[in-house]
């Protein structure tokens, strides 16, 4: 019944591990855009989920592809924990892998 009232998380924390910077993401918003907004430089092109250049591996956390990611990604990769950026909307905190641009 008190989960009625419980409020939900507006926004997620993103860490990147090998980059040591963190950002949040606010609900409806994806990683790649909320990467962007927080002026860090995350590889990108198409930002609808067709060139892979946003690439990324989800290494703790849960989120919620917005497209099948098969589509681009490698069996591999996919089963590696690799998800785009551009199409990833989460669910709980995450911490993830990825090379940033200079
Ligand atoms: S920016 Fe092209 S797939 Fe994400």
């Amino acid at each position: 019944m008190f989960n009625l009232f419980k409020k939900k998380a507006k926004f997620y924390s993103a860490k990147i591990l090998n980059n040591d910077k963190e950002f949040k993401v606010s609900k409806g918003k994806n990683l790649l855009a909320a990467a962007l907004d927080d002026g860090i430089n995350w590889p990108h092109k198409c930002r609808v989920g067709s060139c892979g250049s946003c690439k990324y591996k989800l290494i703790k956390g849960k989120i919620s592809p917005d497209i099948d990611f098969g589509y681009v990604l490698s069996f591999d990769e996919l089963n590696d924990g690799y998800a785009l950026a551009c199409q990833s909307s989460l669910k709980s905190d995450v911490e993830v892998e990825i090379e940033l641009k200079k």
